[in-house]
């Protein structure tokens, strides 16, 4: 039988202390500031962040770190332990690199220096636990990590708010992706051991204490990669906004919040692709204000419950699931202690995130590793997290 695999990550500070050590080999002295951004995971509330839905995101105690010092050079020198590979950049060299995480430092350095002018070059060290491109926000983390680092070094005061769009302008310029707020929002404005509840409509955010006794929250890594969900992400995109389009024109409304299920039902009729898209977003943002009201009587049955009726409406409405985490989901249903659970963030593939009896666990992890392998050939990672904050 294949053993479990529940992983706990090392502490924060192992992370930072590697990120300092690689810095004084790289550099031959300390640096001047050191950054941590958490990854993020999303109870509840997916694909609602740009059609000014509700979400219940929080920040994961997986980290992306920044090292930075000022440089006497023009230029910046930057390693990453991930890639173990190094790169000089020069201002405005945007698009030269192919490699995803050199795209995004470029664009942290070019839109700081556009928009703050700022001057002077920085050596730079970046390393981090978070697995990439696998729905856990790794690029979201990287360009806050690192961009915070940069308004530290060179004193660029901004408010959270202000770092969480600037933030995820240059993420979208680097990955030419338009994406909703929710994850700079969790990164960022997270709290020790509470949920948030995002309103996308007026981007009001209120805080939920966490007390569930005796579960954890798991992460599962299908490792299954998400190559469709770039493309398929802006279609989703598009879908809902023509909805809207349509249903403006019928009904004179201007927001998705406007919508209702009758007007939903004129949709369905000859519009079928847009009816379903916006049919799973009213359900959601239902099932977050439920999710709130179920943490609060710490129903762990109910909280399930909804889990599984958003993998639901994922699967066969939005469309964004896949088979192998569909089937990681019907194969938990028979498994005593498993609450419920569901494929998060963008989707394709990546992690889904289940709330299952603490004392359990090992069992768990030993049934879907032997399933998953068995079915698929694919070997799953569990991933216990926990809930430290936003950055710092
Ligand atoms: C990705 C995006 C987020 C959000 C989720 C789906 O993670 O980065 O903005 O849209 O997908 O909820």
């Amino acid at each position: 039988m294949p053993s479990p695999k529940i992983i706990q990550f090392p502490l924060s500070e192992l992370l930072v202390n590697e990120v300092t050590e690689e810095f004084n080999l790289q550099y031959g002295n300390k640096p001047e500031i050191v950054t941590l951004a958490p990854g993020r995971i999303n109870i509840i509330g997916e694909h609602t962040d740009y059609n000014e839905g509700l979400a219940m995101p929080v920040a994961i105690d997986l980290w992306i770190c920044t090292a930075i010092s000022k440089y006497s050079k023009d230029y910046f020198s930057v390693f990453s332990i991930n890639y173990r590979q190094s790169v000089k950049l020069l201002p405005n060299a945007t698009n030269v690199f192919s490699e995803p995480w050199i795209k995004l430092v470029s664009s942290v350095i070019n839109i700081l220096k556009s928009e703050y002018g700022i001057l002077g070059g920085g050596k730079i060290v970046i390393g981090g636990n978070i697995p990439i491109g696998c729905g856990l926000s790794s690029s979201t983390a990287f360009v806050i990590s690192v961009t915070i680092a940069f308004c530290n070094l060179f004193k660029i005061r901004l408010r959270k708010r202000e770092l969480a769009i600037i933030c995820k302008k240059i993420e979208n310029l680097a990955l030419g992706l338009a994406h909703g707020l929710l994850d700079q929002y969790a990164i960022i404005l997270s709290k020790k051991d509470q949920f948030m509840i995002i309103d996308f409509q007026d981007d009001s955010i209120k805080y939920l204490p966490l007390s569930l006794n005796g579960c954890l929250w798991i992460v599962i890594n299908s490792r299954i990669n998400r190559e469709l969900s770039k493309s398929a992400y802006i279609n989703r995109v598009k879908e809902c906004r023509k909805g809207l389009e349509i249903l403006n024109s019928w009904f004179n409304i201007n927001s998705f919040r406007d919508i209702d299920n009758n007007m939903l039902l004129e949709l369905e009729k000859g519009y079928n692709i847009p009816y379903k898209r916006l049919l799973h977003l009213l359900g959601e943002n239902i099932r977050v204000k439920k999710m709130k009201v179920q943490l609060e009587k710490g129903n762990k049955k109910q909280i399930g419950k909804i889990l599984q009726e958003s993998h639901e409406s994922l699967k066969t409405l939005y469309e964004v699931s896949c088979m192998e985490i569909d089937y990681i989901v019907k194969i938990s249903e028979s498994f005593d202690g498993w609450y419920g659970g569901r494929i998060i963030g963008g989707g394709f593939g990546g992690c889904s995130l289940h709330l299952i009896a603490e004392n359990v666990i090992e069992k768990y992890g030993e049934y879907i590793s032997k399933n998953l392998g068995k079915k698929y050939g694919v070997e799953p990672d569990l991933i216990q997290v926990l809930f430290p904050g936003g950055v710092s």
